[in-house]
């Protein structure tokens, strides 16, 4: 039987992206700076707690920026302190990922009694070398897409989130995810992964060798990949990639998306000016949307 879609309330209808400032003392500190976020992503909790790469893990040009972390995470014991220790007003989506198929649901059902939502980490381009990561592949599996999210539908009733790659067949993974029972699609992760070279040492700059893309530079890719899949399955859109003001959030709701995401963008700011950016953007979307709700511009460029 099709599940009826879960929805999630998020007012105003923007979110941290997975993976920069997520933790939930940031949230906190987020909270008392009235940041303009309907609701927090926290950075994707896997089964165990890893280091991923060594640094440098992080190459930035300013218009774009390669990560290789590799997903570093605290152990699931500590987040699970930290959802009972460190309220938060806003909803939390709480973003997984596994190793194994079977580490989807069992991690899910560890953190899903303290999270609004589950985000699944579908499409992680980057690894420690010499790793075999599910992540690079999982988007371009059919039958594993459909058992990962078909085992995280089971594990929980709450509104969930499957968070696509922009490198794969993104609109197989988008209808794989839907039947499976996904409410919303998350459009996307990072893009390539790319390489950057550092010319005087000869060799890449990352220990990682190889990056995934995300900034302004990437927003094109991932408007493009909301904008096909709103057209062919008209779902609920989570869009990340490359905002940094409210006309590129703009952009992504006529794109198609619903809500909006906001992760490089982050970097290297305060909470206190986290926060001023979201205000900025928030109060540029609806100043734009005029005498309207922001919904109205969803999907708003196809014709
Ligand atoms: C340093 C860094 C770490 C990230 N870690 C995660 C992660 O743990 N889980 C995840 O789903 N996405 C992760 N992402 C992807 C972002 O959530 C987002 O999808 C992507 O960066 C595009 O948005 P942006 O250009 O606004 O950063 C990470 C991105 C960056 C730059």
């Amino acid at each position: 039987m099709p599940s009826v879609p879960r929805h999630l309330e998020l007012h105003p209808p923007l979110v941290n992206g997975s993976g920069l400032l997520c933790f939930l003392e940031v949230f906190q500190h987020l909270d008392r700076q009235r940041a303009a976020l309907g609701g927090y992503v926290t950075k994707s909790i896997g089964p165990e707690g890893r280091p991923g790469n060594v640094a440098p893990v992080v190459y930035d040009t300013g218009h774009v920026m390669l990560n290789s972390l590799a997903l570093p995470t605290q152990p699931i014991e500590s987040w699970i302190e930290d959802f009972r220790s460190l309220p938060v007003q806003k909803p939390v989506i709480g973003s997984v990922y596994g190793n194994r198929v079977e580490e989807w649901p069992e991690v899910i059902s560890r953190v899903e009694a303290y999270v609004a939502g589950i985000e699944l980490n579908l499409g992680c381009p980057n690894y420690v070398p010499g790793e075999t990561s599910l992540m690079t592949v999982v988007g371009d599996s059919p039958a594993m897409m459909r058992e990962v999210v078909g085992l995280a539908r089971a594990a929980t009733a709450k509104p969930l989130i499957a968070k696509l790659s922009p490198n794969t067949d993104y609109l197989a993974a988008a209808r794989i995810a839907l039947d499976a029972g996904a409410d919303y699609l998350g459009c996307g992760n990072t893009a390539g992964p790319g390489l950057a070279i550092d010319i005087e040492a000869a060799r890449p700059v990352l220990s990682g060798i190889s990056g995934g893309l995300s900034g302004d530079a990437m927003r094109p890719v991932n408007v493009k990949m909301v904008y096909d899949i709103y057209r062919e399955f008209r779902a609920p859109i989570l869009a990340y990639g490359g905002v940094s003001t409210w006309r590129d959030a703009v952009e992504y709701l006529m794109a198609g998306a619903c809500i909006v995401g906001l992760g490089t963008c982050f970097a290297y700011r305060s909470t206190r000016q986290m926060a001023r950016l979201t205000r900025q953007i928030w109060e540029g979307m609806q100043r734009f949307a005029g005498s309207r709700d922001v919904t109205h511009l969803v999907g708003a460029a196809h014709v």
